[in-house]
């Protein structure tokens, strides 16, 4: 099984190192636009792999995706990334063209793949890999919603004291302010979360969640790239290993949420035909309102964008 990661920049050649890690795949392809970043990433990568017992072989190319044949998964980390200031729908214009050529330069070589987008604004790229590819939709999964909602265990746990393991979550609509964490859809090892923290005390952290990817930017002068890289691992794994865990990932709606013709967030079962069935909860009158107003600004920024 074959992987290729398209960016091999923080996030993708990080992805790739978690991914060797875990010795599910046969070989990574590591492709970036940039001369000679891919092949020194990475070399570095293949020379640890002696020390973590993995067999996985992990080759890298600059812009030649000639070597991304026949791979079962694409994951598509490339593109500018936020400076401080930056919302992650200023990168629009400039990676909505990045992410059509990388797709394009891949779809025809890898027909079968099924493909995870990272680069931001998230749920618009994904969108845009869909309009790219002309493939079936499932087959085109954004990532998000895993690292979201670890960012909120993390916070919820320090907040309570108690590990983050323990902590189920869902949080959907898309990777940005309007995110939507279901607070009655959390559970600390099933014991509902109005047990430990009301809901007003649990605004806090949700805007604590909202904030976690620029309050990174704020501090390293780029985007956050160890917490999404693992988030990607876990769907690669759910996908490779066909073992259909349940993750909120950005996912083409046909009507589900009286939303249709849009990437967003939502709880989806994932296996290896990517998205295996999308889960529709009873959302109630105002989670179901926090969803459409996410939605609602996607779609203004998708129609900015000449397709
Ligand atoms: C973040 C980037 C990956 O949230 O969007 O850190």
């Amino acid at each position: 099984m074959k992987v290729t990661i398209i960016g091999s920049g923080n996030v993708g050649s990080s992805c790739a190192t978690f991914l060797a890690k875990k010795n599910i795949v046969r070989e990574i392809v590591l492709i970036d636009i940039k001369p000679k970043i891919s092949e020194g990433k990475s070399l570095d990568i293949s020379q640890m792999i002696s020390i973590i017992d993995s067999s996985t072989k992990i080759n890298g190319y600059t812009n030649d995706y000639t070597k991304s044949e026949n791979s079962e998964i694409i994951v598509i980390t490339c593109g500018i990334t936020r400076k401080p200031g930056m919302s992650r729908d200023d990168l629009v214009n400039t990676n909505s063209k990045i992410i059509r050529s990388v797709v394009n330069n891949s779809i025809k070589l890898s027909p079968n793949a099924k493909f995870i987008v990272v680069s931001n604004p998230l749920d618009v790229m994904t969108y845009i890999t869909y309009m790219t590819a002309k493939i079936n939709p499932y087959k085109i999964i954004g990532m998000a919603g895993i690292l979201d909602s670890a960012r909120y265990c993390y916070f919820l746990s320090k907040k309570i004291n108690v590990s983050p393991v323990n902590i189920q979550t869902l949080l959907l609509g898309g990777h940005g302010d309007t995110m939507v964490p279901l607070y009655r859809y959390t559970t600390i090892s099933g014991i509902p979360i109005k047990e430990f923290i009301s809901e007003e005390d649990n605004q806090e952290i949700i805007e604590m969640t909202k904030y976690a990817g620029a309050s990174i930017v704020n501090y390293l002068g780029t985007s956050a790239w160890i917490a999404p890289s693992m988030s990607i691992v876990k769907m690669i794994e759910s996908i490779l290993t066909n073992s259909r865990n349940i993750y909120c990932c950005s996912s083409f709606l046909k009507g589900e949420y009286n939303l249709k013709n849009i990437f967003l967030g939502v709880p989806i079962i994932l296996g290896k035909n990517g998205v295996e069935k999308i889960i529709e909860l009873q959302l109630n009158k105002n989670e179901l309102y926090l969803l459409h107003k996410s939605a609602y600004q996607i779609n203004n920024i998708l129609e900015k964008i000449k397709l």
